[in-house]
């Protein structure tokens, strides 16, 4: 089928290693895909942004608001990893460029690691190899524990904390959960009143929560002193969660039975900078480099479904799960019926991003009418300052209503496929 842009001219360029499933998925819709293992210098980068139709990249490229001018191409940005902090967000919504991530792609790798800590804690497996790796051969029974019939105590029940619920009650824990909004308990998982009520009765305390203002140092010394005495505490969701200091005394006390923390309030910026935690040598904690999500799976997954993101925006329009523009949700305007000569022409699709100020629709809409444009279906939303229209309309109008829709005051950017 003839289309509005051959797909054969959309260059991606993929940086940092993205996994190959993404490259593979982009090909495979004909795009023309260039992979790079490494973050590009700055110049090189804008270089990429002025040719570009999509680029990837992972947490280190670094896309800032002045590069963004000279990215006359650029359809859209793929942020192969969870955070979307390397790119400035507003400047690329405001120019219509969106930006998509994969932020549960590696949901699963968190529950799995959080499970083995939850075994590894309560056999003080880490501290009894630690003394071999010294020659000791602590041969001993003393402090360690199944954890079958132990209460299992989940603070945030969204994608983690649920998936960890089913996999701990399978073998065999009591789980109990608190949550901030009303969740579905899944299996025999039991609510709690209250944060500190599940402080109270857990033996093992595991945190899924985002780091928000309200759970900023959400675990400090008057919570842990909640916890019953020699609990255990994992941290696999944001260093500022808990207060590191307080734990730390916590645990030199033996009042916490020993921790798991993946993830903390000051990370080292790379593998060259040296890490100090006040845990670091107390017994019976496991300390993680933040590697929860990390794992070739979660690489795998995230790949697919940026590309998957990526690759339906340059297709269909859709914006569904864009983290700096509206999001509209759309099929392939083959699915739209038009009153095409034919029958079988698929409407042309007009994707409008606009800003969001009064008179933008209304003279959207007056140039619909002056044209006489049939219009077969219309979606919009609106987020803040930005504005998205999607007109799915009759086969023949649509190289006019592109042009006049770009000459409206307050048009950010137009596209049209066919
Ligand atoms: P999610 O958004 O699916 O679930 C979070 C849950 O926490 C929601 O149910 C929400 O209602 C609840 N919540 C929010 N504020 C709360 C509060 N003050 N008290 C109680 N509950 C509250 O998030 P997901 O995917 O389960 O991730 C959870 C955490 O794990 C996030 O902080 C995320 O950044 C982190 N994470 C860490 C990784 C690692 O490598 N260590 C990898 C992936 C995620």
């Amino acid at each position: 089928m003839k289309t509005s842009f051959p797909k054969g001219k959309i260059r991606v360029v993929l940086f940092e290693g993205v996994h190959e499933a993404g490259a593979e998925l982009l090909a495979t819709e004909g795009f023309d895909v260039v992979t790079e293992k490494g973050s590009p210098s700055e110049d090189a980068l804008r270089a990429h942004l002025g040719e570009a139709h999509l680029i990837g990249i992972r947490s280190k490229t670094q896309i800032r608001e002045s590069m963004l001018d000279g990215a006359n191409r650029l359809l859209s940005i793929g942020c192969f990893c969870i955070g979307t902090n390397q790119v400035d967000l507003g400047p690329a919504g405001d120019a219509g460029v969106p930006v998509f991530n994969a932020p549960y792609s590696n949901t699963r790798s968190v529950a799995e690691l959080t499970i083995a800590e939850i075994v590894m804690l309560s056999r003080r497996t880490f501290e009894r190899s630690y003394a071999m790796h010294q020659g000791q051969w602590v041969k001993s029974a003393s402090g360690s524990h199944e954890i079958r019939g132990k209460t299992l105590g989940i603070v945030g029940y969204g994608h983690i904390g649920s998936q960890i619920s089913v996999l701990a009650e399978a073998m065999g824990m009591r789980v109990m959960y608190y949550d901030v909004a009303p969740k579905l308990a899944l299996g025999n998982a039991m609510p709690s009143d209250s944060l500190g009520a599940l402080l109270r009765e857990a033996d093992i305390v595991t945190l899924h929560v985002p780091a928000t203002p309200q759970t900023a140092g959400m675990i400090g010394a008057t919570e842990l002193k909640l916890m019953k005495p020699g609990a255990h505490l994992i941290n696999n969701a944001r260093g500022s969660i808990v207060d590191i200091d307080a734990l730390a005394h916590a645990i030199k006390e033996g009042r916490v039975g020993g921790a798991a923390i993946d993830v903390f309030p000051d990370e080292p910026a790379s593998r060259e900078s040296a890490f100090k935690s006040e845990l670091s040598g107390l017994p019976n904690v496991i300390l993680t480099p933040h590697v929860g999500g990390s794992t070739q799976e979660a690489q795998k997954n995230i790949a697919i479904e940026v590309s998957t993101k990526l690759a339906a925006f340059v297709n269909t329009g859709a914006t569904t799960g864009a983290v700096n523009v509206p999001n509209v949700d759309l099929a392939d305007q083959s699915a739209v019926t038009t009153n095409a000569d034919d029958g079988a022409s698929r409407p042309h699709r007009i994707l409008h991003f606009h800003r969001n100020v009064p008179g933008v629709l209304s003279k959207l809409n007056n140039v619909i009418s002056e044209l006489g444009v049939n219009v077969a279906a219309q979606h919009l939303e609106t987020m803040g300052q930005l504005g998205y229209v999607v007109l799915d309309v009759d086969p023949s109008n649509g190289n006019e209503l592109k042009d006049r829709l770009n000459a409206i005051d307050g048009t950010i950017r137009t596209r049209i496929l066919w």
